[in-house]
Protein backbone atom coordinates (compact mmCIF):
# COMPACT_ATOMS: atom_id res chain seq x y z
CA UNK A 1 0.00 0.00 0.00
CA UNK A 2 1.11 3.27 -0.84
CA UNK A 3 -0.03 6.54 -0.36
CA UNK A 4 0.72 10.65 -0.75
CA UNK A 5 -0.65 11.27 2.24
CA UNK A 6 -1.27 9.24 6.01
CA UNK A 7 -3.16 10.94 8.88
CA UNK A 8 -2.60 9.68 12.14
CA UNK A 9 -5.82 9.91 13.96
CA UNK A 10 -9.31 9.74 12.87
CA UNK A 11 -10.54 12.76 15.43
CA UNK A 12 -12.25 15.91 13.52
CA UNK A 13 -9.05 17.09 13.06
CA UNK A 14 -7.59 14.46 10.69
CA UNK A 15 -11.01 13.53 9.12
CA UNK A 16 -11.43 17.17 8.40
CA UNK A 17 -7.99 17.65 6.73
CA UNK A 18 -8.63 14.29 4.86
CA UNK A 19 -11.80 15.52 3.47
CA UNK A 20 -10.38 19.02 2.10
CA UNK A 21 -7.06 17.16 0.57
CA UNK A 22 -8.68 14.00 -1.02
CA UNK A 23 -11.37 16.48 -2.84
CA UNK A 24 -8.05 17.78 -4.23
CA UNK A 25 -7.27 14.88 -5.85
CA UNK A 26 -4.36 13.46 -3.29
CA UNK A 27 -4.27 9.83 -2.12
CA UNK A 28 -4.87 9.74 1.49
CA UNK A 29 -5.35 7.25 4.57
CA UNK A 30 -6.49 8.38 7.88
CA UNK A 31 -5.60 5.70 10.35
CA UNK A 32 -7.31 5.49 13.61
CA UNK A 33 -6.40 3.56 16.56
CA UNK A 34 -10.07 2.97 17.89
CA UNK A 35 -12.98 4.09 16.05
CA UNK A 36 -13.08 7.33 14.20
CA UNK A 37 -14.52 10.30 16.90
CA UNK A 38 -13.66 7.97 19.10
CA UNK A 39 -11.69 10.61 21.79
CA UNK A 40 -12.33 14.30 22.26
CA UNK A 41 -14.36 14.69 18.94
CA UNK A 42 -17.13 12.33 20.08
CA UNK A 43 -17.38 14.00 23.36
CA UNK A 44 -17.49 17.49 22.34
CA UNK A 45 -20.72 19.66 22.98
CA UNK A 46 -19.98 21.25 18.96
CA UNK A 47 -20.51 24.86 20.24
CA UNK A 48 -19.11 27.06 17.64
CA UNK A 49 -18.63 29.64 19.84
CA UNK A 50 -16.27 32.21 18.63
CA UNK A 51 -17.97 35.38 20.19
CA UNK A 52 -19.03 33.05 23.17
CA UNK A 53 -16.00 31.44 24.33
CA UNK A 54 -13.52 34.45 23.54
CA UNK A 55 -14.09 37.12 26.13
CA UNK A 56 -10.68 38.13 25.68
CA UNK A 57 -9.21 38.70 22.22
CA UNK A 58 -6.36 37.09 21.17
CA UNK A 59 -5.08 36.04 17.80
CA UNK A 60 -6.87 32.89 17.51
CA UNK A 61 -10.01 34.67 17.73
CA UNK A 62 -9.60 35.97 13.76
CA UNK A 63 -9.22 32.36 12.75
CA UNK A 64 -12.16 31.20 14.93
CA UNK A 65 -14.66 33.74 13.05
CA UNK A 66 -13.15 32.60 9.77
CA UNK A 67 -13.84 28.80 10.71
CA UNK A 68 -17.52 29.36 11.87
CA UNK A 69 -18.04 31.33 8.35
CA UNK A 70 -17.63 28.05 6.47
CA UNK A 71 -20.03 25.74 8.44
CA UNK A 72 -23.17 27.05 6.40
CA UNK A 73 -22.05 26.30 3.07
CA UNK A 74 -20.01 23.06 4.60
CA UNK A 75 -23.13 21.35 5.93
CA UNK A 76 -24.98 21.53 3.05
CA UNK A 77 -21.93 20.04 1.03
CA UNK A 78 -21.27 17.18 3.73
CA UNK A 79 -25.18 16.56 3.67
CA UNK A 80 -25.13 16.30 -0.19
CA UNK A 81 -22.05 14.24 -0.24
CA UNK A 82 -22.01 11.61 2.39
CA UNK A 83 -26.36 12.00 3.78
CA UNK A 84 -25.12 12.69 7.23
CA UNK A 85 -26.82 15.99 8.86
CA UNK A 86 -24.17 17.48 11.25
CA UNK A 87 -26.97 19.05 13.07
CA UNK A 88 -25.70 22.75 12.14
CA UNK A 89 -27.45 25.36 13.86
CA UNK A 90 -26.96 28.70 13.55
CA UNK A 91 -29.14 29.84 16.47
CA UNK A 92 -26.64 32.22 18.66
CA UNK A 93 -25.49 31.41 21.47
CA UNK A 94 -26.32 33.34 25.08
CA UNK A 95 -23.28 34.43 27.37
CA UNK A 96 -25.02 34.55 30.60
CA UNK A 97 -23.56 36.87 33.74
CA UNK A 98 -25.29 35.46 37.43
CA UNK A 99 -23.68 38.45 39.30
CA UNK A 100 -23.10 42.45 38.26
CA UNK A 101 -19.40 41.72 38.36
CA UNK A 102 -19.47 39.22 35.48
CA UNK A 103 -22.09 41.42 33.51
CA UNK A 104 -19.27 44.17 33.52
CA UNK A 105 -16.63 41.73 32.00
CA UNK A 106 -19.35 40.53 29.40
CA UNK A 107 -20.15 44.35 28.60
CA UNK A 108 -16.44 44.87 28.20
CA UNK A 109 -16.20 42.09 25.65
CA UNK A 110 -19.31 43.35 23.35
CA UNK A 111 -17.16 46.74 22.69
CA UNK A 112 -13.61 44.96 21.41
CA UNK A 113 -15.90 42.42 18.97
CA UNK A 114 -17.97 44.74 17.91
CA UNK A 115 -15.26 47.16 16.92
CA UNK A 116 -14.20 44.17 15.34
CA UNK A 117 -17.13 44.04 13.25
CA UNK A 118 -19.00 41.61 15.02
CA UNK A 119 -22.91 41.24 16.46
CA UNK A 120 -23.46 41.42 19.94
CA UNK A 121 -26.71 42.46 21.82
CA UNK A 122 -26.84 42.99 25.58
CA UNK A 123 -29.44 41.67 27.14
CA UNK A 124 -31.25 42.35 30.83
CA UNK A 125 -32.32 38.82 33.23
CA UNK A 126 -35.96 39.94 31.93
CA UNK A 127 -35.54 40.46 28.62
CA UNK A 128 -33.71 36.73 28.34
CA UNK A 129 -36.36 35.42 29.94
CA UNK A 130 -38.94 36.99 27.78
CA UNK A 131 -37.32 34.75 25.00
CA UNK A 132 -36.34 31.98 27.18
CA UNK A 133 -38.96 31.83 29.98
CA UNK A 134 -37.42 28.59 31.69
CA UNK A 135 -34.47 30.31 32.75
CA UNK A 136 -34.33 31.70 36.19
CA UNK A 137 -33.57 34.76 38.20
CA UNK A 138 -29.94 33.43 39.06
CA UNK A 139 -29.31 34.54 35.53
CA UNK A 140 -28.75 38.55 35.88
CA UNK A 141 -28.08 39.23 32.40
CA UNK A 142 -26.75 38.04 29.37
CA UNK A 143 -25.24 38.79 25.72
CA UNK A 144 -26.46 36.92 22.71
CA UNK A 145 -24.54 36.47 19.61
CA UNK A 146 -26.50 35.66 16.51
CA UNK A 147 -23.70 34.28 14.33
CA UNK A 148 -22.22 31.59 16.69
CA UNK A 149 -23.70 28.23 16.50
CA UNK A 150 -23.74 24.53 16.78
CA UNK A 151 -23.08 21.21 15.36
CA UNK A 152 -23.56 18.00 16.22
CA UNK A 153 -19.49 17.07 16.68
CA UNK A 154 -19.79 13.40 16.45
CA UNK A 155 -21.45 13.77 12.98
CA UNK A 156 -19.37 16.08 11.71
CA UNK A 157 -16.10 14.24 12.25
CA UNK A 158 -18.21 10.94 10.45
CA UNK A 159 -19.36 13.56 8.03
CA UNK A 160 -16.02 14.72 6.74
CA UNK A 161 -14.76 11.27 6.91
CA UNK A 162 -17.46 9.31 4.58
CA UNK A 163 -16.71 12.53 2.19
CA UNK A 164 -13.19 11.46 2.14
CA UNK A 165 -13.82 8.12 1.72
CA UNK A 166 -16.22 9.43 -1.51
CA UNK A 167 -13.63 11.40 -2.79
CA UNK A 168 -11.13 8.00 -2.56
CA UNK A 169 -9.25 8.06 0.74
CA UNK A 170 -8.79 4.88 2.67
CA UNK A 171 -10.11 4.55 6.16
CA UNK A 172 -8.44 2.01 8.50
CA UNK A 173 -10.00 1.91 12.35
CA UNK A 174 -9.05 -0.77 14.87
CA UNK A 175 -5.26 0.43 13.48
CA UNK A 176 -2.40 1.79 16.14
CA UNK A 177 0.13 3.22 14.32
CA UNK A 178 3.41 2.16 16.29
CA UNK A 179 5.93 4.48 14.42
CA UNK A 180 6.63 6.98 11.91
CA UNK A 181 9.22 5.56 9.39
CA UNK A 182 11.76 7.53 7.77
CA UNK A 183 15.14 7.08 5.85
CA UNK A 184 17.72 9.75 7.41
CA UNK A 185 15.32 12.86 7.46
CA UNK A 186 12.85 11.74 4.83
CA UNK A 187 9.21 9.78 5.43
CA UNK A 188 8.80 6.51 4.06
CA UNK A 189 5.47 5.19 5.81
CA UNK A 190 4.39 4.40 9.15
CA UNK A 191 4.67 1.31 10.95
CA UNK A 192 1.19 -0.01 12.44
CA UNK A 193 -0.58 -2.75 14.31
CA UNK A 194 -1.81 -4.25 10.97
CA UNK A 195 1.37 -4.08 8.71
CA UNK A 196 3.96 -1.50 7.09
CA UNK A 197 2.18 1.60 4.76
CA UNK A 198 4.40 3.39 2.68
CA UNK A 199 3.60 7.38 1.76
CA UNK A 200 5.69 10.40 1.31
CA UNK A 201 3.73 12.77 3.80
CA UNK A 202 2.35 11.91 7.46
CA UNK A 203 -0.04 14.81 9.14
CA UNK A 204 0.02 14.03 12.60
CA UNK A 205 -3.46 14.49 14.33
CA UNK A 206 -3.83 12.41 17.42
CA UNK A 207 -5.14 14.55 19.93
CA UNK A 208 -3.57 13.99 23.29
CA UNK A 209 -1.45 11.73 22.34
CA UNK A 210 0.59 13.23 19.76
CA UNK A 211 3.43 14.37 21.45
CA UNK A 212 5.59 10.67 20.86
CA UNK A 213 5.11 11.73 17.03
CA UNK A 214 6.17 15.29 16.72
CA UNK A 215 9.88 14.48 17.65
CA UNK A 216 10.14 18.44 18.88
CA UNK A 217 11.72 19.09 22.15
CA UNK A 218 9.15 21.13 24.27
CA UNK A 219 6.19 21.02 21.51
CA UNK A 220 3.47 18.35 22.65
CA UNK A 221 0.31 17.53 23.95
CA UNK A 222 -1.49 17.03 26.97
CA UNK A 223 -5.35 15.74 27.84
CA UNK A 224 -7.89 17.88 29.95
CA UNK A 225 -10.48 16.32 30.89
CA UNK A 226 -14.26 17.22 30.75
CA UNK A 227 -16.96 15.44 31.44
CA UNK A 228 -20.25 15.99 30.32
CA UNK A 229 -24.05 14.53 30.44
CA UNK A 230 -26.85 14.35 28.64
CA UNK A 231 -30.56 14.71 29.54
CA UNK A 232 -33.81 14.59 27.33
CA UNK A 233 -36.98 16.12 27.84
CA UNK A 234 -40.47 16.19 25.62
CA UNK A 235 -41.42 19.75 26.75
CA UNK A 236 -39.01 22.24 25.59
CA UNK A 237 -36.87 23.93 28.29
CA UNK A 238 -34.47 25.89 25.94
CA UNK A 239 -33.92 26.73 22.59
CA UNK A 240 -30.80 28.70 22.24
CA UNK A 241 -27.37 27.27 23.99
CA UNK A 242 -26.42 29.15 27.06
CA UNK A 243 -22.82 29.54 28.25
CA UNK A 244 -20.98 30.86 30.93
CA UNK A 245 -17.09 30.22 31.88
CA UNK A 246 -16.84 26.64 32.41
CA UNK A 247 -20.39 25.79 31.63
CA UNK A 248 -22.98 25.56 29.30
CA UNK A 249 -26.25 23.90 28.35
CA UNK A 250 -26.75 22.63 24.58
CA UNK A 251 -30.40 22.05 22.84
CA UNK A 252 -30.28 19.36 20.12
CA UNK A 253 -32.41 18.06 18.22
CA UNK A 254 -34.66 15.22 19.62
CA UNK A 255 -35.99 16.94 22.53
CA UNK A 256 -31.41 16.55 23.98
CA UNK A 257 -29.87 19.07 26.40
CA UNK A 258 -26.32 18.66 26.54
CA UNK A 259 -24.58 19.90 29.85
CA UNK A 260 -20.84 20.18 30.48
CA UNK A 261 -18.43 20.55 31.24
CA UNK A 262 -15.57 19.99 33.97
CA UNK A 263 -11.88 20.88 33.25
CA UNK A 264 -9.18 18.76 34.87
CA UNK A 265 -5.41 19.35 33.67
CA UNK A 266 -3.41 16.02 33.22
CA UNK A 267 -5.16 13.00 33.44
CA UNK A 268 -5.45 10.41 30.19
CA UNK A 269 -8.62 8.77 32.26
CA UNK A 270 -11.40 9.09 31.51
CA UNK A 271 -13.84 8.08 34.13
CA UNK A 272 -16.91 9.83 35.27
CA UNK A 273 -16.77 11.20 38.30
CA UNK A 274 -20.10 11.87 41.12
CA UNK A 275 -18.25 14.85 41.67
CA UNK A 276 -18.03 16.15 38.67
CA UNK A 277 -21.98 15.82 37.10
CA UNK A 278 -22.91 16.54 41.14
CA UNK A 279 -21.53 19.85 40.23
CA UNK A 280 -22.86 20.24 36.74
CA UNK A 281 -26.44 19.28 37.84
CA UNK A 282 -26.46 22.03 40.33
CA UNK A 283 -25.55 24.92 38.16
CA UNK A 284 -27.90 23.10 35.29
CA UNK A 285 -30.82 23.32 38.11
CA UNK A 286 -29.90 26.59 39.43
CA UNK A 287 -30.16 28.01 35.78
CA UNK A 288 -33.08 25.62 33.90
CA UNK A 289 -35.13 24.84 37.13
CA UNK A 290 -37.47 22.82 34.92
CA UNK A 291 -34.47 20.21 33.87
CA UNK A 292 -35.34 18.48 37.43
CA UNK A 293 -38.17 16.95 35.42
CA UNK A 294 -36.03 15.86 32.35
CA UNK A 295 -35.12 12.05 31.89
CA UNK A 296 -31.33 10.69 32.52
CA UNK A 297 -29.59 9.64 29.57
CA UNK A 298 -25.61 9.64 29.70
CA UNK A 299 -22.78 10.83 30.73
CA UNK A 300 -19.40 10.99 29.64
CA UNK A 301 -15.45 12.04 29.62
CA UNK A 302 -13.47 13.05 26.68
CA UNK A 303 -9.99 14.58 26.54
CA UNK A 304 -9.64 17.72 24.95
CA UNK A 305 -5.80 18.35 23.14
CA UNK A 306 -4.14 21.11 24.93
CA UNK A 307 -0.81 22.13 23.14
CA UNK A 308 2.02 23.09 25.60
CA UNK A 309 2.34 26.56 23.36
CA UNK A 310 -1.57 27.10 24.44
CA UNK A 311 -2.31 27.27 20.77
CA UNK A 312 -2.82 24.82 18.08
CA UNK A 313 0.47 23.74 16.20
CA UNK A 314 -0.07 23.33 12.32
CA UNK A 315 2.43 23.17 9.86
CA UNK A 316 5.65 21.42 9.11
CA UNK A 317 8.43 20.21 11.13
CA UNK A 318 11.45 21.89 10.61
CA UNK A 319 13.74 19.22 10.12
CA UNK A 320 11.83 16.10 8.84
CA UNK A 321 11.25 15.97 5.21
CA UNK A 322 7.28 14.87 4.93
CA UNK A 323 6.31 15.26 8.57
CA UNK A 324 3.34 17.50 9.01
CA UNK A 325 1.54 18.03 12.31
CA UNK A 326 -2.03 19.35 13.21
CA UNK A 327 -2.64 19.37 16.65
CA UNK A 328 -3.56 20.99 20.30
CA UNK A 329 -6.96 22.78 18.91
CA UNK A 330 -7.68 22.57 23.14
CA UNK A 331 -11.74 23.53 23.44
CA UNK A 332 -12.18 24.60 20.04
CA UNK A 333 -11.36 22.15 17.60
CA UNK A 334 -15.17 21.04 16.48
CA UNK A 335 -15.19 25.09 15.56
CA UNK A 336 -11.13 25.12 14.02
CA UNK A 337 -11.46 22.03 12.19
CA UNK A 338 -12.95 23.01 9.02
CA UNK A 339 -10.26 25.96 8.87
CA UNK A 340 -7.62 23.50 10.07
CA UNK A 341 -8.38 20.92 7.01
CA UNK A 342 -7.88 23.59 4.29
CA UNK A 343 -5.13 25.27 6.08
CA UNK A 344 -3.04 21.81 6.32
CA UNK A 345 -4.84 21.02 3.01
CA UNK A 346 -3.27 24.30 0.92
CA UNK A 347 0.19 23.32 3.35
CA UNK A 348 0.85 19.62 1.94
CA UNK A 349 -0.22 20.97 -1.65
CA UNK A 350 3.18 22.70 -1.52
CA UNK A 351 1.38 26.34 -0.98
CA UNK A 352 2.87 29.11 1.34
CA UNK A 353 0.21 29.74 3.65
CA UNK A 354 0.18 31.66 7.33
CA UNK A 355 -2.89 31.70 9.34
CA UNK A 356 -2.94 33.93 12.52
CA UNK A 357 -3.41 32.52 15.74
CA UNK A 358 -1.77 29.15 14.79
CA UNK A 359 1.94 27.98 15.97
CA UNK A 360 3.48 27.16 12.52
CA UNK A 361 6.53 26.08 11.90
P1 LIG B 1 -9.28 13.64 18.95
O1 LIG B 1 -10.71 13.75 18.68
O2 LIG B 1 -8.86 13.26 20.33
O3 LIG B 1 -8.72 12.61 17.88
C1 LIG B 1 -7.43 12.08 17.93
C2 LIG B 1 -7.55 10.65 17.44
O4 LIG B 1 -6.24 10.10 17.30
C3 LIG B 1 -8.28 9.76 18.43
O5 LIG B 1 -9.44 9.24 17.81
C4 LIG B 1 -7.27 8.69 18.80
O6 LIG B 1 -7.83 7.42 19.00
C5 LIG B 1 -6.33 8.73 17.60
N1 LIG B 1 -4.99 8.23 17.89
C6 LIG B 1 -4.18 8.57 18.92
N2 LIG B 1 -3.02 7.90 18.84
C7 LIG B 1 -3.09 7.13 17.74
C8 LIG B 1 -2.20 6.19 17.13
N3 LIG B 1 -1.00 5.93 17.65
N4 LIG B 1 -2.59 5.56 16.00
C9 LIG B 1 -3.83 5.81 15.45
N5 LIG B 1 -4.72 6.68 16.00
C10 LIG B 1 -4.34 7.34 17.12
N6 LIG B 1 -14.62 21.94 20.70
C11 LIG B 1 -15.45 22.83 20.12
O7 LIG B 1 -15.09 23.45 19.11
N7 LIG B 1 -16.71 23.05 20.62
C12 LIG B 1 -17.16 22.41 21.74
O8 LIG B 1 -18.29 22.63 22.17
C13 LIG B 1 -16.31 21.50 22.38
N8 LIG B 1 -16.73 20.86 23.49
C14 LIG B 1 -15.92 19.96 24.07
C15 LIG B 1 -16.38 19.26 25.19
C16 LIG B 1 -15.60 18.26 25.76
C17 LIG B 1 -16.11 17.53 26.96
C18 LIG B 1 -14.34 17.94 25.20
C19 LIG B 1 -13.51 16.84 25.78
C20 LIG B 1 -13.87 18.65 24.10
C21 LIG B 1 -14.63 19.67 23.54
N9 LIG B 1 -14.21 20.41 22.44
C22 LIG B 1 -15.02 21.28 21.82
C23 LIG B 1 -12.83 20.26 21.94
C24 LIG B 1 -12.77 19.33 20.74
O9 LIG B 1 -13.47 18.16 21.04
C25 LIG B 1 -11.31 18.98 20.40
O10 LIG B 1 -10.54 20.17 20.26
C26 LIG B 1 -11.26 18.21 19.07
O11 LIG B 1 -12.16 17.14 19.09
C27 LIG B 1 -9.85 17.69 18.84
O12 LIG B 1 -9.88 16.89 17.70
P2 LIG B 1 -8.65 15.98 17.34
O13 LIG B 1 -8.99 15.28 16.09
O14 LIG B 1 -7.40 16.81 17.37
O15 LIG B 1 -8.48 14.98 18.58
N1 LIG C 1 -15.56 24.27 24.30
C1 LIG C 1 -16.25 23.54 25.29
C2 LIG C 1 -15.44 22.64 26.10
O1 LIG C 1 -14.26 22.47 25.84
O2 LIG C 1 -15.92 22.08 27.06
Amino acid sequence: MNYDVIIIGGGVIGCSIAHYLSERGASVAVVERHTLGAEASGAAAGLLGVQAEWTMYDSLFQAARKSRSMFPALSVKLRDKTGIDIGYQSSGIYRIACNEETAQQLRESVLWQQNLGEQAVIMTGEQLRDKEPAISPFVHEAVYYPEDGHVIAHELTRAFAYSAAASGATIYEETEVLEIERSGNTITGVVTSRGRISCAQVVVAAGSWSTPFLHMQHVGTYPVKGEVLSVTSYKSILSVPIFEEGFYIVPKRGGRYIIGATVTEGVYDKTVTMGGIQSLMQKAVAILPALQEAKWERAWAGLRPQSKAGAPYMGRHPEIEGLYMCTGHYRNGILLSPLAGRYMADLLEGKSVREEGFVCY
